[in-house]
């Protein structure tokens, strides 16, 4: 079977920073879209080794640069992390995310040096960020929650969070060593900073961090209403909705009304009539976007899954052994499908109001994994049902998730089950 080829040079992302300038969130969205493309990435944080090592109730003055016995702990945290990374990158993973503050020059060059000496380049993101009321959300809702702070009280910890983010602050060196490889990202996106940026998967992280930002709002994946092709249970096709297909079209525009209120909605359709005709009762200026297209079944277009197992087992039993990567003949796989809609992945990240995505099974199977970071090859049997809208609201470390059926249940002819 033939699988995507790409670049899989190891290569090590080095988080730097103050405290509570989304460095993690950061990393987290990185790992969840480079992994979602395909390339085994994971990360390496060091404050979870120094709360699983030297425990999660460490006071201010632990982190005072000036307290030697707390500064050789954290080094100690910091290189068994480094060691942990470059044992992984070394058997076989190919990016490894250092999530850590790297605030010195000094700790910078223990990184690069320790790396270097396994042949792994270094990359430094930096996220500097002066805005003090984005410091403050971010200290309310992820520091304020994490074990250091379990059980103690919210203003008590807010006083040690910003004594411990002084303590950084003092022997902070901001990046700007010329020879070094790096992306420094000032008040989370308004201005980002390359330098010797080089080579095809640094380079793909570029579009992605410009367009972050931290303005919550929902975004809304439905499969479009019911097909003539689903009720016969063929595959792809450019059929017209059914007549409950038109139901659903009519119940989704109530629903998004009712949910947006008075905010502007962007609605994204397939270039397919299927979700154009969802989207009418609502709007007449949806976007169309090749991109949704259903996952393309090749010479088993028109067919169904009966037809195609008698009249082509040999396409039937691949596809079943492993349906992420099979690729139909002449047609797609999923694992085409998810780099055919990276491009779509960087306009969703940078839109700040509401979207309302209607597309098909395949593709919303695959936009679902990376919003709520579901290992890819999982994307085959991710249940999206037909008369259902999935709402996700992105937050710093996950996103929350309802779902609401908005018609009877109905067969999708293409539901996870009726393939394996
Ligand atoms: C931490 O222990 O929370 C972070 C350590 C560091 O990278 O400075």
């Amino acid at each position: 079977m033939v699988s995507l080829a790409r670049d899989s040079s190891p290569i090590v992302l080095a988080m730097v920073g103050l405290p509570a300038r989304g460095k993690t969130s950061i990393a987290r969205k990185i790992a969840r879209y480079l992994s979602w493309l395909g390339h085994p990435t994971r990360l390496f944080n060091v404050g979870n080794y120094r709360r699983a090592h030297l425990g999660t109730a460490q006071p201010h003055q632990f982190f005072d640069p000036n307290n030697t016995e707390g500064r050789q702990a954290l080094l100690g945290m910091a290189m068994t992390a480094l060691d942990d990374l470059i044992g992984w990158l070394s058997s076989g993973g190919e990016v490894a995310i250092y999530d850590a503050t790297n605030s010195t020059r000094a700790r910078r060059n223990l990184v690069i040096e320790r790396c270097q000496a396994h042949g792994f380049p270094v990359v430094f993101i930096e996220s500097i960020c002066n805005d003090e009321s984005i410091i403050e959300t971010n200290v309310r809702e992820t520091k304020l929650r994490s074990p250091d702070y379990q059980g103690v009280d919210p203003e008590a910890a807010l006083r040690d969070f910003r004594a411990r983010i002084a303590h950084y602050a003092r022997a902070y060196e901001p990046l700007g060593e010329p020879e070094r490889s790096y992306i420094k990202i000032i008040d989370v996106g308004r201005q980002v900073v390359l330098n010797r940026i080089h080579g095809y998967l640094p380079a793909r992280l570029v579009p992605l961090l410009m367009n972050m930002h931290l303005t919550p709002h929902p975004i809304w994946l439905t499969r479009h209403g019911e097909s003539v092709f689903n009720e016969k249970g063929l595959l792809g096709g450019d059929s017209d909705l059914s007549a409950r297909g038109d139901e659903y079209a009519k119940n989704l525009s109530a629903f998004i009304r009712e949910r947006a209120g008075d905010e502007h909605v962007n609605v994204w359709t397939s270039t397919l009539r299927r979700t154009i005709q969802t989207a009418r009762p609502m709007t007449q200026n949806h976007v169309a976007w090749r991109a949704l297209d259903e996952i393309d079944a090749g010479v088993c277009e028109g067919m169904t899954y009966e037809e195609i197992r008698q009249q082509m087992p040999e396409v039937f039993n691949a596809r079943a052994a492993d349906k992420f990567r099979y690729r139909y003949p002449r047609g797609e796989s999923y694992e085409d499908v998810i780099q055919r809609l990276d491009p779509l992945i960087i306009q969703l990240e940078r839109q700040r109001s509401p979207v309302l995505v209607i597309g098909h099974q395949a593709v919303l199977r695959a936009l679902y994994a990376y919003l709520v970071d579901r290992p890819a090859p999982s994307c085959p049997t991710l249940p999206i049902p037909l008369h259902t809208v999935i709402e996700l609201t992105p937050t710093a470390y996950a996103c929350e998730e309802r779902r609401f059926q908005l018609a009877p249940a109905v067969q999708g002819g293409d539901s996870s089950t009726a393939h394996p």
